[in-house]
């Protein structure tokens, strides 16, 4: 029996980050630090430089996931970019993420599921590994929404960051270890609500409506995680949920009678990073010494499509 087995993470952010009041100013926009803090959580973001393309970050949370687990470039198969925001339509973000590893053997693509992207290729790269295509997995999370936000649209701007995460998947023969199972959903009939237009090329979204699918899908997803497993709430030593909103984060927290420090959270620091904000969260939870060996860690997440989804995995 094959378990794919999280043994590194790793975090980039871009150099530059912009506080509530910085972002205002440079954009001149008609809000507070108070307001965004108060509805978010959110109080500053990094942003990418001009020319530093998801790849770019990418290949920097790959260099830090593969030295935390001790594996040469030589050994990955497999590299797994989920992004909503690619350097191009192709070749893809993963192929490129390859070339700058020097990686030369193995397989490489995109997942496009927006926020729940980190989720979606865990869920892939734990299937492909059990299925025996590949055997050590880079699994990342790539950003740069900054270039894909309205900067006029003060509702939706102040809620992005960029930067990009990734952990290194290992297939193993039987232990305690690995992912315990994924699980994937989606409606597309709510496709309106969080979308890229087509036309104007920006971020839309009709917040309310998203924070009400949030709240409910979420919920159910991670009984849905606990269900299949036999496990129970308290099992869970830490929710490391997708990072967009501080409410909906404490309201899951909540529902699984977590307390606040079981709760990872950087929405605060990074803000929204889209696909990237898991493994970033999770980076910074094993390495700060909160996530150890042998603790069970609740992934959950929701984006645009609607796509959502959960993974329950021991650490
Ligand atoms: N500063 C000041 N005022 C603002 C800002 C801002 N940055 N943004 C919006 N407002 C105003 C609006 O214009 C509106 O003013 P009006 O009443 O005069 O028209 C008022 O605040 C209320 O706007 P709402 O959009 O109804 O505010 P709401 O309380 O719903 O908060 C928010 C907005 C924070 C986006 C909230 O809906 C939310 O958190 N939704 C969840 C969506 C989310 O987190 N999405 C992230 C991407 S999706 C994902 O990753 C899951």
């Amino acid at each position: 029996d094959i378990r794919a087995v999280i043994i590194g993470t790793g975090g980039y952010l871009p150099e530059e980050a912009l506080d509530n009041d910085a972002v205002a100013a440079r954009y001149q926009l008609d809000t507070s630090d108070a307001w965004i803090v108060e509805r978010t959580g959110i109080r500053r973001r990094h942003i990418a430089a001009a020319g530093q393309m998801a790849s770019d970050m990418a290949a920097e949370a790959a260099r830090a996931a593969l030295a935390q687990a001790g594996v040469d470039v030589s050994e990955v198969d497999a590299i797994i970019v989920a992004t909503a925001t690619p350097d191009s339509a192709f070749p893809s973000t993963a192929a490129r993420v390859q070339a700058k590893l020097g990686v030369t053997q193995g397989f490489a693509f995109d997942i496009s599921a927006a926020c729940t992207g980190f989720v979606y290729a865990l869920s892939v790269a734990d299937a492909m590994l059990r299925a025996r295509q590949a055997r050590c997995a880079l699994v990342i999370g790539a950003e740069v929404f900054s270039r894909i936000v309205d900067w006029t649209d003060r509702g939706t701007c102040v809620l992005f960051g960029d930067g990009a995460g990734a952990v290194v998947v290992r297939a193993t023969e039987g232990g305690e270890r690995g992912v315990l199972s994924t699980h994937l959903h989606a409606d597309g009939n709510h496709a309106d609500i969080l979308l890229v237009d087509e036309v104007a090329g920006v971020v839309r979204m009709t917040g309310r409506e998203v924070f009400r699918h949030a709240v409910s899908k979420l919920a159910s997803v991670v009984d849905e995680a606990l269900a299949a497993n036999g496990l129970q709430k308290s099992d869970v030593k830490w929710l490391v949920p997708h990072q967009a909103n501080r409410r909906i984060i404490e309201a899951m927290g909540k529902k699984l009678g977590l307390p606040a420090e079981q709760v990872v959270m950087t929405v605060d620091r990074h803000a929204n990073t889209s696909a990237a904000s898991i493994p970033l969260a999770l980076a910074e939870a094993t390495r700060d010494g909160r996530i150890q060996q042998g603790d069970l860690v609740l992934m959950e997440a929701i984006g645009g499509g609607l796509t959502w989804g959960a993974a329950l995995a021991r650490f």
